[in-house]
């Protein structure tokens, strides 16, 4: 069958897109609840100051202002601190100083948009400039400015010490090797820039005393709570309703100051406040990614068989401790930075020092830093197949992990659930030509040509929990679903993931289709509405699949068990002796006795007689806490032309083998692919959050942070091999973050290998056609 009559996994067309293409979703801007007023936020000009004074009687008295509302407003309500994620305080409006340039100082609430941007103007603000700190490697000299003196006994700017993996092993492994190959490598500050930003419209009812927020977040439920801890508010007084999300990618799991400003507007004013950031806001203020500052050393034997690794990290985490990761692990999973690879030793070292920058480091894209883990991995392999004189690929193929060694426990304490990793890349190396392709870089060389090939090969670990290692604050790492059948067999999925574009509505009713053997459309799923769903952390981390999709699987074979016991009555056989062809219960060896899905669920709400201990109704709900993260892989393969009079780098083709597991709907996994591999493009050729000395951030529009396009990408090559995941009740693995995680490392190996001829050995991201140019410089070309 095709289309959504369909009965489960496939290339079934995505749900959503009926409304997306009409343009008829409903966003948060969407939103307007009568008598909604309007805020917007004052900011400051300055990366690091002391507030004198905040002088609102001006924007008060404004015709169309409602409220303004300051530090000290907030302060009286015990309000102007919130929690971080990361078990820091963020200053929700500041009160004694700014610390990044951008960071929220007042709130005005007005009859509309343009009058509440009009009002901010009227706000006098006495700053006292204090020199900032904006290099990450200077935060913990002696003599820094302190930024965060809010904190009690604070003296300097460090924030964490973190390590996992053996030293003293490590550094045994290092002592003997025969090849060590060192280098400094940045993971530049970049942003995960949504087109739609984040927003809110918070309404407080104050007859039923019921907080209702319509707000862009991917984790509704860790939301409301955040709230209720903070407000005092108890969680039945709370909705979190997340409507249709333009893109999240990690931007929109933390909490703003926005929003609490705007729950505050409608506290103070009756009404609904909407808050709605500008471009601007989003790219300046809200959680950036990366800014990593590694230095991988890497050690192997002279015929290339890889020892150890050892990473140092300086981790710029801005002025905030605002990343989001499992509590346990403040510099997220980094420590997967063996990957792909059988290696006897590691060890990782990560300290977080404070900058005058805004807060973050969130999870872009990736599972909580494995993007910075995965590229410096693959940089240092590059580096060691350089120094070796040894091909990239045969490298890899010499140390990737093997079928026979799964599952696998890695150095620095991971337990890989599957895979074949030189398959994959045998697999890439076939689709990409490989051979061929170093032919014709051979023959472009002696015209003195710059055309590279890069390889990675990637191990993502996504699916946070389990929940007794893995919680945001306290809150355990699992998620819930519920399964609710109607008498015709149409069933609702309540879920507690909130899709921010990746399909979820299909993916999930996909599942459902597949276990109950009924039609696609037959199947609606809830999310986002904290009122209609369970418990549950969200969607970032690629976990929606490994964790809600198995929930979803779970629930869905409790109501398949339950219409067995109903079908035995109808079919007056012990529940035992049925067996399940999709869709049906039949009698073992009668299969024209049998009852349909529908036909059972018309009976559990019928007069039928039930075995005692059945009370009718199919319905059901679990919560599932994974038992291991799963482990996606794949292997990459650019090949670039660099211009080498102008540095510009075209990438010429793309080929990606990506492993995920089972495929629910393989068209939807080639769409998340898609935009991975275009996220690496941005990152690596065009991306950078950049701040001059005094911390004025230089890409505060999309005219200077840029978006990668179709212009910049090639027609996408993909490939897969399909190693199911152990433990997940469907086999399947996350793949929403995979290619952002593996394509970075990809093209910045195929410049580097364009600009071997120039002696490189290594380039810092983004490679802008400035960058490369920079560091062609001076370098005489030998073939
Ligand atoms: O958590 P997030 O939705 O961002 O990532 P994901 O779980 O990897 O899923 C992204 C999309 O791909 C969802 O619609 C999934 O259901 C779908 N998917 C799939 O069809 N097969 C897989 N093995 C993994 C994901």
């Amino acid at each position: 069958m095709s289309g959504n009559g369909q009965h489960g996994f496939g290339r079934v067309p995505r749900k959503e897109d009926a409304r997306f293409i009409r343009g008829q979703g409903n966003y948060v801007d969407d939103i307007k609840l009568p008598g909604m007023l309007y805020g917007a936020v004052l900011r400051s000009p300055h990366a690091h100051a002391r507030l004198v004074s905040v002088d609102t009687a001006a924007a008060e008295a404004h015709p169309q202002v409602r409220a303004v509302i300051t530090g000290e407003t907030l302060a009286g309500l015990d309000l102007a601190w919130m929690p971080t994620l990361s078990g820091d305080v963020q200053a929700v409006l500041a009160t004694d100083k700014v610390r990044f340039q951008g960071q929220e100082v007042a709130f005005v609430v007005a009859d509309s948009h343009y009058a509440a941007r009009d009002a901010l103007e009227l706000i006098d603000v006495d700053y006292e400039a204090l020199p900032p700190v904006i290099d990450a490697r200077t935060a913990l000299d002696d003599g820094a400015p302190v930024i965060r003196d809010d904190l009690e006994g604070r003296g300097d700017n460090h924030i964490f010490d973190w390590e996992a993996g053996d030293a003293a092993a490590t550094d045994r492994v290092f002592d003997g090797a025969e090849v060590v190959v060192a280098q400094d490598v940045l993971y530049p500050r970049v942003h995960p820039a949504p087109l739609e930003t984040c927003g809110i419209v918070a309404d407080m009812d104050k007859v039923t005393g019921k907080l209702t927020v319509h707000t862009t977040t991917q984790a509704p439920h860790a939301h409301r709570t955040v709230y209720a801890l903070v407000a005092g508010l108890p969680e039945h007084k709370i909705r979190v309703v997340s409507p249709d999300i333009g893109g999240g990618f990690g931007n929109k799991v933390g909490i703003y100051p926005g929003y609490v400003c705007a729950i505050v507007g409608s506290i103070v004013t009756g009404r609904p406040v909407k808050w709605m950031e500008d471009r601007s806001e989003n790219l300046m203020t809200t959680s950036f990614a990366r800014d990593y500052h590694m230095r991988g050393e890497i050690a192997a034997t002279r015929d290339g068989r890889v020892r150890g690794l050892r990473v140092t990290v300086l981790a710029d985490h801005g002025a905030f401790n605002g990343t989001a990761q499992p509590t346990k692990f403040p510099a997220g999973f980094f420590h997967v930075f063996t990957g792909s690879y059988d290696i006897e030793a590691a060890h990782c070292a990560v300290t977080g020092v404070y900058t005058n920058k805004a807060p973050g480091g969130v999870a872009y894209a990736c599972s909580f830093r494995i993007t910075e883990a995965a590229y410096l991995v693959e940089r240092m392999m590059d580096m060691l197949a350089a120094e070796l004189d040894l091909d990239p690929a045969e490298l890899r193929l010499r140390n990737l992990l093997r079928a026979e060694q799964f599952p696998y426990s890695t150095a620095t304490g991971w337990e890989y659930d599957s895979g074949d990793y030189p398959r994959t890349l045998r697999k890439a190396l076939d689709i990409a030509g490989y051979d061929k392709l170093r032919a014709e870089q051979a023959d472009r060389r002696e015209r003195g040509e710059l055309m590279g090939i890069g390889i990675s090969f990637f191990t993502e670990a996504v699916g946070a929990g389990p929940r007794k290692h893995m919680d945001i604050l306290g809150l355990g790492m699992a998620d819930g679903a519920e399964l609710r059948v109607h008498p015709t067999g149409k069933a609702v999925l309540r879920i507690s993931v909130q899709t921010q574009g990746q399909g979820h509505e299909t993916t999930f009713a996909q599942i459902v289709a597949h276990e109950l053997g009924i039609p696609v459309d037959d199947v609606e799923v809830v999310h986002g509405d904290t009122d209609q769903t369970p418990f549950g952390l969200g969607t970032y981390g690629s976990r929606s699949t490994p964790v809600s999709g198995a929930a979803t699987a779970v629930v869905a074979r409790k109501v398949r068990e339950r219409a067995r016991i109903v079908a035995g009555a109808m079919l007056e056989a012990a529940p035992g002796d049925l067996e399940w062809t999709p869709g049906r219960w039949t009698v073992r060896g009668d299969p024209s006795s049998g009852a349909t899905m529908q036909e059972i669920a018309m009976a559990a709400h019928g007069s039928l007689e039930l075995p005692d201990g059945v009370e009718g109704h199919l319905d059901a709900t679990t919560v599932y806490n994974p038992p291991n993260l799963t482990y996606p892989f794949g292997a990459y393969i650019a090949v670039v032309d660099v211009d080498p009079g102008t540095g510009k780098v075209a990438v010429r083709r793309f080929v990606a083998v990506d492993d995920c597991g089972v495929r629910i709907n393989p068209m939807i996994v080639e769409g998340q692919v898609h935009g991975g591999l275009a996220d690496g493009v941005g990152m690596a050729l065009m991306q950078v959050m950049a701040f001059d000395e005094d911390g004025n951030h230089l890409g505060a529009s999309f005219m200077d942070y840029l978006l990668p396009t179709s212009m910049e990408c090639p027609s996408w090559e993909l490939g897969e091999t399909v190693t199911p995941s152990p433990h997940h009740p469907l086999g399947a693995k996350g793949v929403g973050e995979s290619a952002t995680v593996g394509s970075p490392a990809a093209i910045v190996n195929a410049v580097v290998d364009a600009l071997a001829p120039y002696g490189v050995r290594h380039a810092d991201m983004p490679l802008t056609p400035a960058n490369v140019w920079r560091v062609i410089q001076g370098r005489p070309f030998r073939t």
